[in-house]
């Protein structure tokens, strides 16, 4: 018996940023962003809108759609790289904000594959111990981990959470049909983000430019469609299925381009892939559960239906996963 989502929920900002803001901000258009990226806007978050916060109202928005309280909940994850604090992680604040007493908590660095990861090891761990039932969010504030003067950055990212709840079912049809993930921290330099500097003068990091985002763009472009691309190829070979029968595809939203090549590559039709970047913009972990919370409320998914997910970040990281709805 495998793990099978039971509820999803997603949480936004309240404050939206569009092209023409980030025009007064840094040297940029909202044509180049789009014409670039497909972004439109993004949400931001303002004062008290904190990773956990976010994650928090996510989570009890899956909660409630799975009918299942916060203190029967055995185990929480977060998929993040904006953790409020480095300690405690943002699993212990969530754990607090929504009274899952039961569950021990912990966070997941893999930036925007984090989500993906972390429904990989709830169906690990519901595997071992069918009573299991757990918690999988994926939660951002990027905004807070941008340096808003580089307009290579900036532009791309918003803030968010998405979250699953993640627990047995009777019906062995349904759930995880496989998942293919990988890691190359060979490449961790054109993708990264340094913590806070050093406090021993002993231990300083000599190429130390700030606790922001700092990216190769177009090589990580490359990398990431090749990366998802391969990672699908695999996934299907791996598990025997037809890409043609794939009801919907769930991809990480980095951005619209990447999205467009990948489906190229793939040969995939629009209609099968949920595309909401141009509304978020790249909300890292945050993004494919927000997207699945999204495409299951809209009822762009039902029982029986195959979703396939793919995802790629900084690390690197990346990998997919099928799931039976
Ligand atoms: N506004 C206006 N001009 C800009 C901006 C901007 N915001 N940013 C860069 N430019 C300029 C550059 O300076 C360059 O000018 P130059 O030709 O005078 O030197 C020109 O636009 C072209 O820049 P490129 O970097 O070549 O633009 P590119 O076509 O590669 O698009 C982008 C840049 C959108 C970042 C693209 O490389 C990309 O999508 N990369 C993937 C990044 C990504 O998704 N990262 C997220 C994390 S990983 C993930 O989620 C998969």
């Amino acid at each position: 018996m495998g793990g099978v989502i039971l509820g999803t929920g997603s949480a936004l900002p309240r404050r939206v940023v569009t092209n023409k803001e980030l025009e007064k901000i840094v040297d940029t258009s909202d044509e180049w962003i789009r014409a670039r990226t497909g972004i439109k806007q993004r949400h931001i978050s303002s004062e008290g809108e904190y990773t956990y916060v976010l994650a928090s109202r996510a989570a009890e928005k899956a909660l409630e759609m799975a009918g299942m309280a916060a203190a029967e909940i055995d185990l929480l994850v977060v998929a993040t790289i904006s953790s409020h604090m480095l300690m405690p992680s943002s699993a212990c604040f969530v754990q607090r904000e929504i009274g899952a007493n039961k569950a021990f908590a912990y966070d997941i660095n893999a930036a925007c594959s984090g989500f993906l990861y972390g429904l990989d090891m709830a169906d690990h761990y519901i595997r071992a111990d069918s009573s299991k039932k757990i918690l999988v969010i994926g939660a951002e504030t990027l905004s807070g981990r941008l340096n808003w003067d580089d307009r290579n950055t900036c532009i791309l990212f918003g803030d968010g959470a998405g979250a699953a709840v993640v627990g047995a079912s009777d019906n062995t049809a349904r759930g995880m049909v496989g998942s293919n993930h990988f890691s190359d921290g060979s490449l961790w330099n054109l993708l990264y983000m340094h913590t806070a500097e050093s406090c021993n003068s002993e231990i300083k990091v000599e190429d130390w430019c700030g606790a922001h985002i700092v990216m190769e763009g177009k090589e990580v472009f490359k990398h990431a469609v090749k990366a998802m691309e391969d990672a699908v190829r695999g996934l299907l070979a791996k598990t025997g299925t037809d890409l043609a029968d794939v009801t919907m595809v769930v991809p990480h939203q980095a951005n619209v381009r990447i999205l467009n090549n990948l489906m190229e590559r793939l040969e995939l039709s629009k209609e099968k892939v949920f595309i909401n970047a141009p509304l978020y913009g790249n909300t890292s972990a945050a993004s494919i559960p927000i997207a699945l919370d999204e495409a299951n409320r809209n009822g762009r998914i039902k029982e029986g239906d195959l979703v396939l997910f793919c995802a790629f970040g900084g690390g690197f990281t990346w990998g997919a996963s099928l799931i039976k709805w």
